[in-house]
């Protein structure tokens, strides 16, 4: 089977766990070198020895995107280790639930600094490297999948803030897209409903009772499943665009 990303370069955030780790293995699979990027260093590097036993490159770059100069720095060692830069998957998020009235406003600041400004500074570091990329083969264009949610179309109570972000993520999405779009720079955002991982358990218990609760008694995406939707968007032929994919459980309401 031809691999369709062969020759090519992507950076995942939030490749430690969840999505961004599926997505890792998914781009890899398809013949891409890949940038792990997070916090967590360990789970990056078993991550980057399950991919080379595949036969693909892995890079771990170990660091937390919430600020300009590590964002730079994360893009920075990728074009350097790997040669180049085609695809950046904007995936590592946080997400604390609970009544906006007396929220903890440390909170607020941890989602707003990464699910928002640390998306906004990774593309912001991408993007010479996307439009250097999509002027040359292999593909001759380039891709930013950005990791909204669900929540970023729909406001729910108990998510004011986490929706702000991931509302924020579309508005930054469609904006890049209509800027990049004459170089072959794609800007897609992929809004998931509710995936199986790590990702409510930074909640207290009585959040996720109530998350639990509140989603019912239903079958959950997989981490693949996503993982599965940035690859068929980033694998599209030069002159298609899959701008938006909004992703349910079939039983989501
Ligand atoms: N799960 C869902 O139901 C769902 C639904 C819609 C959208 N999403 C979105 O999907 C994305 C991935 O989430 P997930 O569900 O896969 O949850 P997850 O397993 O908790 O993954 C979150 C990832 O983000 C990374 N991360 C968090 N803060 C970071 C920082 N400051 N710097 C670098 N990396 C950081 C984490 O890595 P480290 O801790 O190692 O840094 C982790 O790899 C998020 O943007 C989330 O909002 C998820």
């Amino acid at each position: 089977m031809t691999r369709r990303l062969e020759g090519t370069v992507a950076l995942v955030t939030g490749a430690s766990s969840g999505i961004g780790r599926a997505t890792a293995l998914e781009l890899a699979r398809e013949g891409a070198s890949v940038a792990l990027v997070g916090r967590r260093e360990d789970r990056l590097s078993d991550l980057a020895a399950e991919i080379s036993k595949g036969g693909e490159q892995a890079l771990v770059v170990p660091a937390d995107i919430t600020t300009p100069q590590a964002a730079a720095e994360a893009v920075e060692r990728t074009v350097e280790g790997l040669g180049r830069l085609d695809t950046l998957v904007n995936n590592a998020g946080l997400m604390l639930l609970g009544p906006a009235p007396g929220a903890d406003l440390e909170d607020w600041r941890r989602m707003i600094d990464i699910n928002l400004m640390g998306l906004m500074y990774t593309a912001h570091a991408a993007v010479p490297h996307l439009v250097k990329a999509a002027s040359q083969e292999p593909r001759r264009v380039a891709d930013i999948v950005n990791i909204g949610s669900l929540a970023g179309r729909s406001a729910f109570a108990m998510s004011a803030v986490y929706s702000a972000t991931k509302f924020g993520v579309g508005a930054f999405s469609e904006a890049l897209r209509q800027e990049l779009a004459g170089r072959h720079v794609r800007v897609s955002v992929v809004e998931p409903g509710s995936v199986d991982t790590e990702l409510r358990t930074h909640n207290p218990a009585v959040i996720q009772q109530h998350i639990v609760a509140a989603l019912g008694d239903i079958e959950r995406l997989q981490s693949q499943d996503i993982a599965d939707t940035v690859g068929y968007i980033v694998t599209r032929p030069r002159h298609m665009a899959v701008a938006e994919l909004l992703v349910r459980p079939t039983e989501q309401v």
